[in-house]
């Protein structure tokens, strides 16, 4: 399992933690490529249905990163967000998948450094956990070996 690459799929919001993803690039500091980063307005607008198809599309691990609490710049998105990702975890804990492959980060624009590191330690917990059982293209290529 050592050569396994998770995909992980990371919902940012423009304001902050795309922000955040800018500001980790301009510092030169380096983030595992394994990350697919698709930018929201906000994490308000997050659904169980987006990251669900995440899932569905094959990524082994999911997290949402907003604004620091209270930092909102739609005043309380990311407070909508996080009960959203907690019942979203326990849904694909029914589905049999593991709940900590989907998390909730917070940060601010200026936290470059803290974007690279959850981005390392989010994928470091994907590749100990292995494939998702969901990851189509995985499966097919570690069965044709
Ligand atoms: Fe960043 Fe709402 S604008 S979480």
């Amino acid at each position: 399992m050592s050569d396994f690459e998770p995909i992980v799929v990371a919902f940012c919001c423009h304001y902050c933690a795309y922000g955040a993803a800018d500001l980790a690039g301009s510092m030169r500091l380096e983030y595992p490529t394994n990350l697919r980063i698709i930018r929201l307005p906000c994490t308000g607008k997050i659904t169980p249905v987006f990251l669900l198809r995440a899932f569905e599309k094959g990524a082994d691990g999911v997290y949402v990163a907003g604004c620091l609490e209270g930092d909102c710049h739609f005043i309380q998105g990311n407070l909508v967000a996080k009960p959203r990702v907690n019942y979203t975890k326990k849904l694909i804990q029914e589905v049999g998948l593991e709940p900590e492959r989907l998390e909730m980060f917070n940060m601010s624009a200026a936290m470059g450094p803290r974007f690279a590191e959850v981005a390392r330690e989010f994928v470091q917990r994907i590749k100990e956990l292995g494939p998702s059982p969901l990851n189509k293209n995985y499966h097919i290529q570690s069965d044709a070996a």
